[in-house]
């Protein structure tokens, strides 16, 4: 069974302005030969000048949300065919703070995954509990209903990432113990492979939340940690290439 290639990405959520470029180009600067697959989300405004920027690297650019049609009266949607068109080969979707600020349910989150395929980009699919989903013991059953819901058949045979970003986790500097990432990756495999059979095994489980270089080589080291999805610490090159370093 194939494992999967090990992939880190930055969610520059919104932040960044075009003096930022140079911590992309820091980062592919400070590379060397890494272990993992490693790609930077910047907001739209960014794309195209980091592709460029970055064209020729090994780094990857992302979107960070992708609207479910390809084009039309969808006033400050992005569409998946635009963000491949600016550079992006991938695409954070269903990202908690689209779920809970914009309303983004499974289904919404399905089509969206759907488009990214329609417009040739790998999608990061992310889900997570809150902590009062945690609290009251059901954050196994949340998360592994979020992958079944937000994971259409379409993407039997295409390249795709699950993110396990805990809510609670993100931007707070906490993080759950190894043994519940563990535990919750274990779930998402064992979803991964109820859906999509042998090929569930080759797809990479990120965990998100609060990954800084002091605590990323022992969560990578977590079974089924296929590689982190990074937010405030993927904004400073130095800090990014310390967590790519740490797999
Ligand atoms: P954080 O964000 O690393 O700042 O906690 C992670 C994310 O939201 O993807």
């Amino acid at each position: 069974m194939t494992a999967p290639i090990p992939l880190i990405a930055g969610n520059w959520k919104m932040n960044g302005l075009a003096a930022a470029l140079g911590e992309a180009r820091a980062v592919a600067a400070g590379l060397g030969s890494a272990a993992a697959r490693v790609a930077l989300c910047p907001p739209a405004t960014l794309l195209e000048r980091m592709s460029s920027a970055l064209s020729g690297t090994a780094v990857l650019t992302g979107g960070q949300d992708c609207h479910a049609e390809a084009s039309g009266a969808f006033t400050g949607d992005v569409s998946a065919e635009m963000l491949a068109d600016a550079g992006a080969a991938l695409v954070i979707l269903g990202h908690s703070e689209r779920r809970a600020g914009h309303g983004e349910t499974d289904a919404i989150v399905a089509a969206k995954v759907r488009a990214a395929l329609r417009g040739g980009l790998e999608p990061i699919i992310c889900v997570g509990e809150t902590l009062e989903e945690r609290k009251a013991g059901w954050a196994l059953a949340v998360v592994t209903g979020q992958v079944r819901g937000s994971l259409p058949a379409e993407l039997a045979g295409k390249d795709f990432a699950v993110a396990y970003e805990p809510v609670w986790a993100i931007g707070s500097g906490l993080t759950p113990s190894l043994a519940e990432i563990e535990e919750m990756h274990t779930a998402i495999r064992a979803a991964l492979l109820e859906l999509f059979g042998d090929e569930g095994a080759a797809r990479p489980i990120l965990y998100g939340g609060s990954v800084k270089p002091a605590n990323a080589a022992e969560i990578l080291k977590v079974k089924d940690v296929g590689g982190a999805l990074v937010g405030g610490a993927s904004l400073k090159a130095a800090d990014f290439l310390g967590i790519v370093g740490a797999l």
